[in-house]
């Protein structure tokens, strides 16, 4: 079960070219995306209204598809408006259209209600195309349920133990205990690990400063599209960082992670890790993802095994551990939302 009316991350927009079409499924439903001539994007069922073949592989006609089993086509807000060997079209014969809004280098789409698709709710990601930071967009398949890479997420005691040698390097990551806050969005967490001998491994040799520490994690999800924006970042011990001092020789990040359910089993990852120093280094901004990428490829890894796991013998009976509070919020917050879509549709 999916929260449906929410803005979801459906691709990037470098993605979609001027001519290619994006066929992709989210919240179990397959989509066609394509860019129109005036550059905005559309996003239809991909599937005809006919006799369901996927309009992915139809042919696009100018903004207009055509499905290239029985040639019905369609232009780009699902409209049927050819039909071969008949002046008009058939009734019932339109595809679903989806709105859709390109914004911080994402195609966001909305498949629940479109009378509730307002822009305003899609969550603020701006770091990925701001001037004064630098990322590049990257994009992860998972063979999971997009609740286990949220689980994953509102519990950093991992970084410990799966990312040892990479985002963590730390016990204190484990033992600290982190504040846990319910906002209007969904949870808050804030972690900090402070006079830490030394930063973390994936920035061995990246690193601004030499001597000890002050450490930090401090991120929101948004349970409405699963939306994780967070800071983190490396400061010289005792400079203040804790409290909003951020000395130049900081190194900061914000870290974008947006989990778009394909199905019950299986999750598009988009993500990006934004710097704001070395800016103009394309090939360090490219070294440094490549460094988060083999850490969240250390999270894929166990939270595939996790998913075969829960495939094998089922999701219950798991024990709770201390650990575990945020992630319990956030588990709760979708299971209330989704019950109050549920409870709204029966009305
Ligand atoms: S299935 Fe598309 S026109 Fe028949
Ligand atoms: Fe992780």
């Amino acid at each position: 079960m999916f929260i449906r009316n929410a803005w979801y991350a459906g691709a990037w927009g470098h993605e979609l070219g001027t001519g290619n079409m994006l066929s992709r499924k989210l919240l179990g439903e397959s989509v066609l995306f394509f860019r129109k001539s005036d550059g905005t994007v559309t996003a239809l069922r991909d599937r005809c209204s006919h006799r369901f073949a996927p309009l992915s592989i139809g042919r696009r006609e100018g903004d207009c598809v055509r499905c290239m089993y029985h040639g019905l086509v369609f232009d780009a807000q699902g409209k049927c408006i050819e039909e071969p060997g008949r002046k008009g079209v058939s009734q019932n014969t339109d595809v679903r259209h989806y709105p859709t809004v390109e914004r911080y280098k994402l195609v966001w789409i909305w498949m629940g209600d479109p009378a509730r698709a307002d822009p305003d709710l899609i969550p603020d990601c701006h770091f990925q195309d701001d001037p004064a930071w630098a990322s590049d967009p990257r994009y992860i398949h998972y063979d999971a349920d997009y609740r286990l890479i949220l689980d994953n997420l509102l519990d950093f005691s991992h970084l410990t133990f799966v990312h040892e040698n990479t985002l963590g390097g730390s016990k204190k990551i484990a033992e600290i205990r982190p504040k846990i806050e319910q906002t209007p969005e969904g949870v808050k967490m804030t972690r900090w690990y402070l006079n830490e001998p030394c930063v973390a491994p994936y920035l061995d040799g990246f690193a601004t400063f030499d001597g000890p520490v002050d450490r930090w994690h401090v991120y929101s999800l948004s349970t409405l599209g699963n939306v994780f924006v967070m800071d983190s970042g490396s400061a010289p011990a005792g400079t203040g960082a804790p409290e909003g001092h951020r000395v130049p020789e900081a190194m900061q990040f914000v870290a974008t992670q947006i989990a778009t359910p394909e199905d019950e089993t299986h999750t598009h990852f988009f993500w990006t890790y934004a710097h704001n120093f070395r800016i103009e280094d394309a090939e360090f901004t490219r070294m440094l993802g490549d460094r988060i990428l083999a850490g969240f490829l250390e999270d894929k890894f166990f939270i595939e095994k996790q998913q075969e796991m829960i495939k094998e013998g089922g999701a219950e009976g798991m024990a709770f551990i201390l650990a575990d509070n945020g992630l319990a919020l956030g588990r709760r917050l979708i299971e209330q939302e989704i019950a109050k879509e549920t409870a709204s549709a029966e009305s």
